[in-house]
């Protein structure tokens, strides 16, 4: 009977439905952008459309609208790459998934809608359901797949996407973001020829050294700041993942965003829910700009922790003493912290290690107990001192990791990622803990909750992960080698959980050996992010532009160090565009240095709320002209911040005015350079003259300076 009805469904398959208003339609919106479904003939779940928000009831004027299945299984019909495929109990390589119904969810938040489509497989037992959850005026949505199945044994899974989108447009074209340590977020882009380009993650723990999982997907045309149709889109997947873009032969463009199904077959029990990290993207009908301001302002709401309250200024000491530090050193650094004015000292790498003791990059990770030689009276006495100079103190720890040279290594030789039979491999001298084991969960847990329960003054975490993952093996999966990788985020994710449950509020910045883990999932544990190691002004314009795109200000860290040639006002102008903080040596600093650093300070905690609430306008790219200029406005429009760096300008170049975006043009605008070096004086002929927004956003401004490697801020403030 069943054999009976299937093959009555996969002929109903060939007969195509004209128009979608004879079927039924699952219609997914936000305030500008909608997503349709709707169930074939056949049974199958079709996307016909993807787009802006059409009228009310135009989505049943859609012609053809079961070209595309949303979800495919493989090993039935479609040629292409799949969404999902599962190896059945009795070795069946197929997933036939056909619509089963779907559930609205409304919570206390107006602006979230969860839609819920439930697809199941008629002849085995497996339900795989598909969740968008819709934020109506960010313009976002969030997908992600939920697959379990009811097999008398376990099933294989070697396809687990997270979204599965489809395109039909003349051209496509890609903007991907690429880098190495050190030289993160480097724009590319390419037209999609036909065939498969794979923008992936190897790497497992440290996924986002050479590609980022985000991506802008321009249709027709490539897409500047203000035009063009696209979608930004990006895995919240703190792993390794997978961004395929496969153009066939019908010219049809299908985006699989997931996990990486490299080396993770996935045994699946019977019962256990599998649920893919959430794919979170925006359709922008005006350019990049747009879809960056959604991404903004969905992650202020939604997307990463307190995104709403303020962040502190801070004195971090990597770049001024790395591991060569002791308890008076650090006490004398937290009088500079307090001169420089800013709110937090950050005690990085280094602290730790008695056996082993931490001066090097070659011992200690793992055993998290303060050196005795270098901080006798331990990490109480320095949050004693850090607060009574009025001073919040925060920690460095990279709890995931071992150094052969370690107690932990020795004690616990089961709790370690290495492969039997093979020699170790090393990266920075140290190896990965098997986060899968729930009692390295625990270990993890432990060391930071240790750390903040024995010294509760610790205000603030920095979460350093140093390595990539090689050695791929875990002692506790034993059989089960094929779900490490995704069961190691898992494990992360379960401890970075247990660590909100007991300090929700506590700050705490995502690093890994400069910007190597970058994404929503972890996001949503953390406060800020380290964007690279690299902090010379010139590379950190591009850098800083680059994570503009997806993330917002007030989560992108930058500190002022001193790498780089440029001149202390570049450098501070450029951290001043995100989260600025320090990592310098205040005592080597001159009087006219220290007096501009306590200005930038002061000015920046004043403008720090048009900087991180405001809607970001980025005017001129880096990668177009030698210069950059980008501006925040507040939503009220009536103060905002504009930020030019000429970054190597050619003998006698003239650059254009500016034209300024966002602003209101029936008001008045007051325009100061602001941040000058002490003894400088503005020389732009609009510096202090007031202006009609009209004006400012028709004419501009002359808002680059002369010379390379300079920089001006101006604030515009309505009068
Ligand atoms: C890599 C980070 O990116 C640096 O800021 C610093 O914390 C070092 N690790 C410490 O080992």
């Amino acid at each position: 009977k069943i054999f009976l009805v299937s093959c009555l469904l996969i002929m109903l398959c060939g007969l195509s439905v004209a128009r979608a208003k004879d079927s039924k339609q699952i219609v997914i919106q936000t305030d500008h952008t909608e997503l349709v479904y709707t169930v074939g003939g056949n049974g199958r779940l079709y996307q016909s459309y993807i787009g802006q928000r059409l009228q009310d009831g135009a989505a049943a004027e859609i012609m053809n609208p079961d070209r595309h299945e949303a979800y495919i299984g493989a090993g039935m019909d479609d040629p292409g790459t799949p969404a999902i495929r599962m190896i059945h109990a009795d070795g069946n390589p197929s997933l036939n998934l056909v619509y089963v119904d779907e559930t609205v969810k409304k919570g206390d938040d107006p602006d979230v809608t969860e839609t819920i489509i439930n697809l199941k497989d008629p002849q085995y037992p497996v339900s795989v359901s598909l969740h968008f959850k819709t934020y109506a005026k960010e313009d976002i949505i969030k997908e992600w797949v939920e697959i379990e199945h009811h097999e008398r044994k376990a099933v294989m899974l070697t396809n687990f996407a997270s979204s599965m989108l489809h395109f039909d447009a003349p051209q496509y074209w890609l903007t991907q973001f690429h880098g190495d340590w050190a030289k993160e977020m480097r724009m590319q882009q390419s037209e999609l020829t036909s065939g498969i380009k794979i923008i992936d993650s190897k790497l497992g723990t440290r996924p986002d050294i050479y590609q980022t999982p985000v991506f802008f997907l321009s249709l027709g045309q490539p897409s500047t700041e203000t035009h063009g149709d696209l979608i930004a889109g990006t895995l919240a997947w703190t792993g390794s993942f997978q961004l395929l873009f496969q153009v066939d032969h019908l010219n049809s463009l299908r985006v699989v965003s997931g996990m990486n199904p490299y080396a993770s077959e996935y045994k699946l029990q019977p019962g256990v829910l599998f649920k893919t990290p959430a794919f979170i993207f925006t359709y922008s009908h005006q350019g990049k700009g747009l879809a960056s301001r959604n991404f903004h302002d969905w992650a202020r709401k939604y997307g990463i922790l307190e995104g709403t309250k303020p962040r502190m200024t801070l004195l971090n000491n990597w770049e001024s003493t790395y591991f060569d530090f002791n308890q008076n050193k650090l006490v004398s650094l937290f009088d500079e912290a307090k001169k420089l004015g800013v709110d937090l000292f950050l005690l990085d790498d280094g602290w730790f290690g008695n056996k082993y003791p931490r001066n090097n990059d070659h011992a200690g990770l793992g055993d998290w107990q303060a050196n005795k030689k270098k901080l006798p009276d331990g990490l109480e006495y320095l949050v004693k001192q850090a607060t009574n100079r009025g001073l919040k103190f925060g920690i460095w720890l990279e709890p995931e990791m071992v150094n052969p040279q370690s107690v932990l290594y020795h004690k616990h030789p089961d709790w370690i990622l290495r492969l039997p039979n093979r020699k170790e491999n090393y990266y920075r001298n140290q190896l990965v803990l098997d986060l899968t084991n729930p009692k390295v969960q625990d270990f993890v847990f432990n060391v930071v909750d240790k750390t903040l329960s024995e010294n509760p003054g610790i205000a603030y975490i920095k979460w350093d992960c140093n390595r990539p993952m090689t050695n791929e093996y875990s002692p506790y999966l034993k059989q089960d080698q094929g779900n490490l990788f995704i069961d190691y985020t898992r494990g992360l994710y379960k401890v970075f959980k247990r660590v909100r449950a007991k300090y929700p509020h506590l700050p705490m910045m995502l690093c890994s050996g400069g910007g190597g883990r970058t994404d929503y999932g972890a996001l949503k544990y953390f406060t800020s992010f380290w964007p690279s190691d690299d902090t010379d002004g010139y590379e950190r314009v591009f850098i800083q532009w680059g994570y503009s795109y997806f993330f917002p200000s007030f989560a992108i860290s930058a500190h002022i160090t001193s790498w780089g040639k440029e001149s202390l006002k570049f450098r501070t102008d450029v951290a001043m565009m995100d989260k600025m903080g320090y990592d310098i040596n205040v005592d080597k600093m001159s009087a006219r240095d220290l007096e501009f650093s306590q200005q930038s300070v002061q000015t920046f905690k004043r403008l720090s709320p048009i900087i991180w609430e405001g809607d970001l306008y980025r005017l001129v790219s880096p990668y177009k002209e030698n210069r950059a200029v980008l501006m925040y406005v507040n939503h009220a429009k009536d103060h905002a911040v504009l930020y030019s760096y000429n970054l190597h300008s050619r003998f006698m170049e003239i650059f254009d005015r500016v034209k300024l975006r966002g602003l209101d043009p029936n008001k008045k605008y007051k325009v100061e350079e602001i941040n000058l070096y002490p003894g400088t004086k503005s020389h732009f002929p609009e510096n202090g003259k007031t202006f009609s927004g009209d004006y400012l956003m028709k004419e501009g401004i002359t808002a680059s300076p002369r010379g390379a490697l300079t920089s001006a801020i101006f604030e515009l403030t309505a009068q």
